[in-house]
């Protein structure tokens, strides 16, 4: 079961980056170009993110053994990442995505709506890219 969760979160990273990227162009062109609001590009992002979300809840909580509050875990490099660092970075960038796409649905012009996705979502991505365990880290994740 862990190494299916965690080849399935690893995985995954890769669609919800393409999904992040497509509903951040997308938006970008419903606010500069007066396109309509694409809302199932914002749909599908804010869905991969949140099922990213529950297989990481269960990594964190049931599975992974790189999670740990025991004693001088602050001082792992790899044990203080998944403990503290991965879990505050993607928190943080679920939230926002989340009111992007929650304040986009509501807007009623096309541009706010566009403008919404395109600003919430894109730091959500930043934040993703700066929270995933990238191989060249050295923390003993790979590329899938
Ligand atoms: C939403 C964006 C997220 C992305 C893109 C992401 C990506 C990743 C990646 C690429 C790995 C390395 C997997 C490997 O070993 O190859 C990983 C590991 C892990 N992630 Fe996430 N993650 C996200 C969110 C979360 C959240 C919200 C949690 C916790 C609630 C979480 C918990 C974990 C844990 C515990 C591991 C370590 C698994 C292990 O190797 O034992 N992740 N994540």
């Amino acid at each position: 079961m862990y190494n299916m969760l965690k080849h399935a979160h690893s995985g995954l990273r890769w669609l919800l980056l393409a999904a992040l990227l497509y509903a951040i162009i997308k938006g970008f062109q419903s606010w500069r170009n007066g396109k309509a609001f694409n809302k199932p590009s914002a749909l599908i992002g804010l869905i991969l993110t949140h099922v990213q979300l529950v297989i990481g809840l269960l990594l964190y909580f049931v599975y992974s053994p790189l999670v740990s509050y025991g004693e001088g875990f602050m001082k792992d490099t790899i044990t203080r990442f998944y403990t503290v660092e991965h879990l505050v970075t993607m928190l943080l960038a679920i939230i926002l995505i989340t009111i992007g796409y929650s304040r986009g649905k509501r807007k009623a012009d096309a541009t706010a709506a566009g403008k919404a996705v395109f600003v919430f979502y894109l730091i959500g991505l930043v934040l993703i890219l700066l929270g995933i365990p990238w191989p060249f880290r050295g923390l003993g994740a790979g590329w899938f």
